[in-house]
């Protein structure tokens, strides 16, 4: 993976005026050309409903580039990186403006070399992926193509059912390529790694020395102006049954034959087979109320442009979840996501069983603190091994200390977005970091049972949550990073 070039293509970006062009796509873009990562002849088109000029798209993508790529932008790599970005409006569900686009996308080859290689991205709300894939369908613009849909995939298991039976219709399974961007950090990434590359913790990953497990997504920051989008997701559409759901499949997976998309991707499916469909009477769901972040005062969620009266979308969510198979059964496994806590984590916290016998007193603790392992997804990317140790004096007392890994102190270099690997392997055609048909649909199966709105606990913003996940997780209790 990632060291070969992509064959030449184009890249055409559906939504191209929205935030996930301007924030993600195109600075990711941007940031292969700088590295020398894309092939000597590509261009990129954006597609959108806004009439504009190609100057007027370049000069738009130059702005959102300075403000979102992780390397700023410089005149060197961003004139000569423009020179490859065009643009054209039309509706998606417009069959003549289709065939026009087709033959832009002709004359674009014929400018830059692209031979007919096509990377379609759907960086537009969900609603417009069954129009773009069927115009592309019927114009027989599906050859030597790719297509990348982007998050939420589906409400429910029934509607992405639907859409993976609209892209079927289209394209080949390998040739589609639905993003998480958590597949994409190298945080995530590592988990492989440090499992499969190191012969030390494969025979302790299992319930004889696994006592329990967490993962926490928490976010400081609201829904970001999104209120309509989230009315209709919520923390567990959002968050879990993507994002965390992969996360636990990659940290829970057995060990696959080969390093391939395939055989990883069967391995996932298999583990999240195993976990049982998640039970709302182990489910905690809350919404914020007004509270206090970073020493400021923000709205509480009902406050939000574009939610609804009364609504009872959780921007919170703590559940346990248990996997039915040899390696896991009897280990707990509890999630927890919110929106405005008090600060953005994500982490991976494995616990293992205590000492069978206590010879030593703990110090200033009720119980000493058990052996746990911490990967730090992010922020300041890591991992810790916890464990007890003498505390110099006379007597025989523990205390619990680290043993640090800290990706900026060991690479010296901070990692790339998610969004360039993903981007990147896309097209190149390695769907290894893409979700497939069938772990999409059986996420959604086991997240079902807690997809219908109910009542939500309230907490204020600020704070890490109800009370209630508290009372979930007890006696145990949820763990930070210090
Ligand atoms: C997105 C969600 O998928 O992930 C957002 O839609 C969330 O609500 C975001 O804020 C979090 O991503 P990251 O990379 O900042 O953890």
């Amino acid at each position: 993976m990632g060291l070969a070039r992509p064959d030449p293509q184009v890249v055409v970006i559906f939504g191209a005026s929205g935030d996930l062009t301007k924030r993600k796509a195109v600075p990711a873009l941007y940031n292969l050309y700088r590295e020398n990562l894309l092939p000597g002849n590509f261009a990129v088109v954006g597609f959108a409903r806004t009439p504009m000029t190609k100057e007027e798209f370049r000069a738009s993508m130059r702005e959102a580039v300075s403000r979102h790529s992780r390397s700023g932008i410089a005149d060197r790599y961003w004139l000569p990186f423009e020179e490859h970005l065009d643009y054209f409006s039309g509706s998606y569900g417009d069959p003549d403006r289709w065939i026009e686009f087709r033959k832009f996308l002709e004359e674009i080859d014929a400018q830059h070399g692209t031979q007919g290689g096509r990377l379609y991205y759907c960086a537009t709300p969900p609603s417009a992926f069954p129009e773009i894939t069927h115009s592309i369908g019927e114009l027989g613009m599906a050859d030597r193509a790719r297509i990348v849909v982007e998050k939420p995939f589906g409400y429910d298991e029934h509607t992405a059912t639907d859409l993976n039976s609209v892209l079927h219709g289209v394209f080949q399974e390998p040739q589609i390529f639905r993003i998480d961007h958590y597949l994409g950090k190298e945080t995530v990434q590592n988990i492989l790694v440090f499992r499969f590359s190191n012969g030390m913790f494969e025979p302790i990953w299992n319930r004889s020395y696994v006592e329990s497990v967490q993962i926490d997504v928490s976010e400081s920051v609201g829904v970001e102006g999104r209120g309509s989008f989230y009315e209709g997701a919520g923390a567990i559409r959002d968050i879990v049954q993507n994002h965390m759901l992969q996360l636990l499949a990659t940290l829970a997976m057995e060990p696959p034959a080969l390093f391939d998309a395939e055989s990883i991707r069967n391995e996932k499916v298999k583990l999240l087979r195993s976990i049982r469909q998640i039970d709302p009477a182990e489910t905690v769901k809350g919404q914020y109320n007004s509270g206090v972040v970073d020493g400021r005062a923000v709205p509480g969620y009902p406050e939000e442009d574009g939610v609804e009266d009364g609504s009872l979308t959780e921007t919170f969510a703590a559940m346990k979840v248990s996997i039915d198979n040899w390696r896991w059964a009897g280990v707990p496994v509890y999630l927890r996501t919110g929106k405005r806590m008090p600060k953005r984590a994500t982490t991976i916290t494995v616990f293992f069983h205590g000492a069978p016998h206590l010879l030593f007193e703990a110090s200033g603790l009720e119980r000493p603190e058990r052996n746990h392992l911490t990967i730090r997804v992010q922020p300041d990317e890591g991992i810790t091994l916890t464990f007890g140790a003498k505390v110099p004096g006379p007597d025989m007392k523990v205390a619990p200390v680290d043993m640090d890994f800290d990706y900026d102190e060991s690479f010296m270099s901070a990692p790339a977005e998610a969004y360039e690997r993903l981007i990147l392997d896309a097209m190149l055609g390695d769907a290894t970091l893409f979700t497939r048909a069938d772990e999409i649909e059986r996420s959604w199966q086991i997240v079902e049972k807690i997809l219908p709105k109910g009542p939500v606990d309230r907490y204020p913003a600020g704070t890490w949550g109800p009370v209630a996940a508290d009372e979930l997780i007890a006696p145990d209790t949820w763990h930070l990073p210090h």
